[in-house]
């Protein structure tokens, strides 16, 4: 099931069956799709968008708050799941996952070597895992996209500091977003950190516009690309979300065609925030509401 025993690196588990949402909650348009339709909102809100995100946002930070007192070892990560739906559903949200793309989950669950997009499955959380849990919430016409690390156990120092230093690159990420700037220099900060450490910076998994849309178009590089010159401007809402790894940034993907791993087996850590720019600089949305 969870780890092979020879290499201590994941497999795939098994599945529980699709979660239903009650009738009552608003669906986002893609569900039911095979994919969503182009955004062409942009990604700049008026004041009271942006208090619409914000509830979103503290519906999925919230979540990830209350799945702190879960997630320790013995427990699956589709447990975990099981949780985070219930929750989010309870405050009259929609999980923005649970078919996105026909991703089958209202979280994702990313242990150990998993950069991103893990399936809750039946793997069991161990001592000295490190553990991502990604929440979108879908609220009045809203996301808000959040996720963060879970230590499970006794962590070695080196996974520990992984996990600390990748919550400093992001909040370092999120400072730099200033009105005027070009986006490029969000992944300018988050690479000169993580260069003090020698951490490998994804690439190809990136920040993205968020709001109306899941995911906008807008990109966020979390590393130095000339590419991505786009200049932030006042009531633009994204979300910056570093993934950070022991080793290389390489990564393959596995046959459920969503589960991104190190192509080393490093382990990865990535913590993420929705952030909106104002005239005074960034404002993180994703903050719980008590
Ligand atoms: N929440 C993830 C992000 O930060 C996206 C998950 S998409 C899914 O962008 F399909 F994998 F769920
Ligand atoms: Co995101
Ligand atoms: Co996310």
């Amino acid at each position: 099931m969870p780890k092979d025993p020879n290499t201590g690196l994941l497999i795939p588990g098994r599945s529980a069956p699709a979660r239903s949402v009650p009738a009552a909650i608003t669906r986002p348009p893609y569900v039911g799709k095979q994919a969503p339709d182009t955004w062409t909102g942009g990604d700049v809100y008026t004041p009271e968008e942006i208090a619409r995100i914000e509830r979103a946002s503290a519906i999925a930070a919230d979540a990830l708050d209350h799945l702190e007192q879960f997630a320790v070892r013995g427990v699956t990560t589709d447990e975990l799941d099981s949780i985070a739906h219930d929750f989010v559903t309870a405050r009259g949200a929609y999980p923005s996952t649970l078919g996105y793309r026909g991703f089958p989950k209202s979280s994702c669950t990313s242990l150990n070597e998993v950069i991103c997009h893990g399936i809750p499955d039946d793997t069991v959380l161990e001592s000295g895992d490190i553990l991502n849990v990604d929440i979108t919430a879908y609220f009045e016409g809203m996301h808000g996209d959040t996720n963060r690390m879970y230590l499970v156990g006794d962590v070695t120092d080196e996974s520990r500091l992984l996990v600390e230093r990748t919550h400093e690159a992001m909040m370092r990420g999120i400072a730099a977003a200033k009105p005027g700037r070009q986006v490029n220099v969000i992944g300018r900060v988050i690479e000169k950190y993580a260069s003090r450490f020698g951490y490998g910076v994804v690439r190809d998994y990136t920040g993205h516009g968020v709001g109306g849309a899941f995911h906008s178009g807008l990109i966020i590089p979390h590393y130095d690309s000339a590419q991505h010159t786009t200049v932030i401007e006042e009531g633009m809402v994204f979300t910056v979300e570093p993934m950070l790894t022991l080793g290389t940034s390489d990564w393959r993907l596995w046959d459920d065609g969503w589960t991104v791993v190190t192509a080393d087996g490093s382990r990865c850590a990535q913590w993420e925030h929705t952030v909106v720019v104002t005239s005074d600089g960034p404002r993180i949305l994703t903050v719980p509401s008590s």
